[in-house]
């Protein structure tokens, strides 16, 4: 088999700081485990601005289509507010995702034992939580059409559209499927089947589509006010939740603060199967930005970006049991007492980005040399 090719792009900010983190733990996969890939580098965002006076240029877009996958950092940079619409850092990102055409975005909660405190929610709640929300991101409300703004009688007025089509549920529907075999094959679909037509196709489609490629697979429907409730309440019921776009905002906002902080939160957008590869488009990223009022203090959490690593060996290489380990790891750093500085607490050693790899690092050679 032909080596996997991974993209590794840092970004501006923070990004290469917690990119470079993540890396060291990269290498150590590559000397202690089977990890073995192409990694290409390439420039998205200011970095790329001011290199080549574009956020993204089209031969570096070219290499992202031709990789297995991508680990991205994060762009912005509040020097380049005033640029262009088309010039700005985020366009380059905004490119990116667009041509992978990553129509699945993927939210993890999981709650460390170390951090529970840091949740607003009780302990019992939340300790052992690990769902994964998995949200349509390229239709619904904030794309389909007709979509604007009128005066209708003299009054002015606005509207969206939440249109969905069935070949739009089935393919959300499906890489939720997939994930939930990878865990613990649990499916809630969530929409407003009771006052919504496009709810009613949701929950008709997402049905025939368990029937037909779902076996084995526990499924439930949910109403979406419903689970705003249950996952405050008993977040631990759910294994992957799915859902539109709108719904699913609002849902993976929630359950992402079930577990303390932005730091510590990695996401994944999939998109379609590549006909040449057979593997799924895939793009991997921290829910954080560039964080320009810490850059280049060393202060920034690398967790979320190495959390993001994770994802990927497990998502994207079938590499679940690395994946585990690294979160193992991650745990077990915490446990050590070191915190970056946006998850300290009393009584904890605050470190810096590389001083918390370096825990992760020492956390690994413990578990598996
Ligand atoms: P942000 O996520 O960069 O920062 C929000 C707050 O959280 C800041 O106080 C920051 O210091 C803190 N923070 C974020 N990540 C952290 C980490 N790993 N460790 C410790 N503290 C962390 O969001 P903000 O400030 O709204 O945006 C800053 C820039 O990032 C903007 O240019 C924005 O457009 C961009 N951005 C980029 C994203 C991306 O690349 N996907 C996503 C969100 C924002
Ligand atoms: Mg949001």
């Amino acid at each position: 088999m032909k080596n996997r090719k991974i993209m590794i792009m840092p970004g501006d900010g923070i990004g290469p700081e917690v990119m470079d983190a993540t890396l060291k733990i990269a290498d150590w996969l590559a000397k202690y485990r089977a990890f073995s890939f192409d990694t290409q580098f390439g420039l998205c965002g200011a970095v790329s601005y001011e290199k080549h006076g574009v956020p993204l240029t089209d031969e570096t877009m070219a290499d992202v289509l031709a990789c297995d996958a991508v680990l991205f950092g994060a762009v912005g940079d509040p020097r380049y507010d005033d640029l262009a619409f088309e010039l700005k850092p985020e366009r380059g990102l905004l490119r990116i995702r667009k041509e992978l055409d990553l129509y699945a975005n993927l939210r993890p909660a999981l709650v460390f034992p170390p951090l529970v405190a840091a949740s607003t929610l009780k302990e019992d709640v939340i300790s052992g939580l690990d769902i994964m929300i998995v949200r349509e991101l390229t239709g619904g409300s904030y794309f389909a059409e007709p979509r604007g703004r009128e005066t209708r009688a003299g009054v002015v007025c606005a509207f969206d559209t939440n249109l969905y089509s069935v070949p739009e549920i089935e393919r959300i529907g499906r890489v939720a499927f997939d994930l939930a075999r990878k865990r613990n094959q649990k499916i809630t679909s969530v929409e407003k089947a009771n006052v919504m037509h496009s709810g009613v196709l949701w929950r008709e489609t997402m049905m025939a589509l368990h029937k037909s490629e779902g076996a084995g697979l526990d499924y439930e429907n949910m109403y979406a006010d419903n689970c705003a409730m249950q996952l405050v309440r008993t977040p631990k019921q759910f294994d992957v939740i799915v859902t539109d776009n709108l719904f699913g905002d609002l849902l993976s906002d929630c359950a992402a603060m079930l577990t303390g902080s932005l730091g510590m939160l990695p996401s994944a957008s999939l998109g379609e199967v590549d006909a040449e590869s057979g593997m799924r488009r895939a793009f991997y990223e921290p829910v954080h930005g560039s964080a320009p009022d810490i850059a280049g203090q060393g202060k920034a959490n690398p967790l979320a970006q190495l959390l993001s690593l994770a994802m990927m060996l497990r998502y994207s290489f079938d590499m679940g049991a690395d994946a585990d380990l690294l979160e193992r790891a991650v745990e077990m750093a915490l446990a050590s007492g070191k915190r970056t500085g946006d998850i300290m607490v009393a009584g904890a050693e605050q470190v810096s980005t590389d001083d918390m790899a370096g825990a992760v690092i020492t956390a690994l050679d413990t578990l598996a040399r």
